[in-house]
């Protein structure tokens, strides 16, 4: 007997009192459009999908083809659910405002349309990350305060990896769930249920290449982990596409880390659209995500695209990084990069 993701949308919708159905309607707009985008990431390089755009995205980033196109079917799958107030896209520099009837447009969505897409012509997993809000009660569309909420108010958060098989993964806040599409029926099927990360692992995820960048208190807990402080030897893995990167370690365990480096001193990954729907996911799941000091959750965003440092894994290592910042902090200030 299988469980679609829609059936297991319509369950966990019952706990959300609100939701009256168009959480599930929202949900299945953000599923149709990554039906949509695997479709293309599966021919990638046979349509001339390869290849920049040529323009540059709001982050001054070079757009490759697919992720215009992943940004226009999220766009126009969810612009014709009237639960959305507003869409926010780290393709588009301002939100999307939608002028609904009161009592309809009551959600919020974030999402990173194509994450990775350095990697799509390498044929590299990538994927697509969202994030869910209320929209505030008595607040218009356009107030600061109806997009810039912290994580710790997502109603739901999930992602999809387009890898050898596509798999959605979610939380609505009662537990994490995957599902793996089924090309055959067109539908995502229950594959995980109730997903724990492993309260340790055995693999840490971070650009090396950064690494004389990096504060002390980084580099002192990755040549922690080297040294096998935490009772295990630990490898390295490193894809460059986050959701493939937090994909393993939510299943295998360990720790990934975007530390502050030269380029980013404030941290490349953006809160609100990558760090906040992992975070959620990872602490549903008996994880845990800072920014190196503070709970990304608590987080309290000034503007919908920036950017924050990123530590997300199981709770061994990220407790063992948070006493390491701890040492370090106490005798010298670990926050400016070595160079
Ligand atoms: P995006 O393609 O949405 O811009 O995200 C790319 C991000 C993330 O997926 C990945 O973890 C990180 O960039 C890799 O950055 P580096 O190449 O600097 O390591
Ligand atoms: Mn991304
Ligand atoms: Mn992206």
């Amino acid at each position: 007997m299988i469980t679609t993701v829609q059936q297991h949308i319509l369950r966990e919708q019952q706990a959300l009192p609100e939701a009256q159905g168009t959480f599930s309607w929202l949900l299945s707009g953000i599923t149709l459009a990554t039906k949509m985008i695997q479709a293309r990431v599966r021919r990638a390089g046979l349509e001339d999908v390869l290849g920049a755009m040529g323009e540059t995205n709001v982050q001054g980033e070079e757009q490759q083809k697919l992720d215009v196109f992943a940004n226009q079917a999220l766009l126009d799958s969810l612009s014709v659910r009237d639960g959305v107030a507003i869409l926010v896209s780290e393709e588009n520099e301002e939100p999307v405002m939608f002028d609904r009837a009161k009592d309809t447009g009551r959600y919020v969505i974030f999402f990173d349309p194509l994450d990775g897409s350095s990697n799509i012509d390498v044929n590299v997993s990538v994927g697509t990350i969202f994030s869910i809000y209320r929209r505030p009660e008595g607040l218009e569309n356009d107030a600061p305060g109806a997009v810039l909420q912290p994580g710790y108010k997502q109603v739901a958060a999930g992602y999809v990896v387009y890898g050898s098989s596509a798999i959605l993964v979610y939380t609505a806040g009662r537990g994490v769930y995957g599902f793996t599409l089924d090309p055959s029926i067109g539908a995502y099927v229950l594959s995980y249920d109730n997903m724990k990360m492993p309260a340790q692992g055995k693999y840490y995820s971070v650009n090396e290449a950064n690494a004389d960048a990096f504060p002390a208190a980084y580099r002192e807990y990755l040549a922690q982990l080297r040294r096998g402080d935490l009772g295990k030897e630990y490898s390295s893995r490193y894809v460059g596409s986050l959701v493939a990167d937090f994909h393993r370690t939510l299943l295998k365990g360990g720790v990934f880390l975007y530390p502050p480096t030269k380029s980013h001193p404030g941290g490349k990954l953006r809160l609100m659209y990558e760090a906040n729907p992992l975070a959620f996911i990872a602490e549903q799941a008996g994880g845990m995500a800072t920014n190196g000091r503070e709970r990304i959750l608590d987080l309290q965003p000034n503007s919908i695209h920036q950017r924050t440092p990123f530590v997300i894994g199981s709770k061994v290592e990220m407790e063992a990084f948070a006493r390491r910042t701890e040492a370090v902090e106490a005798n010298a200030d670990v926050w400016a990069p070595a160079i």
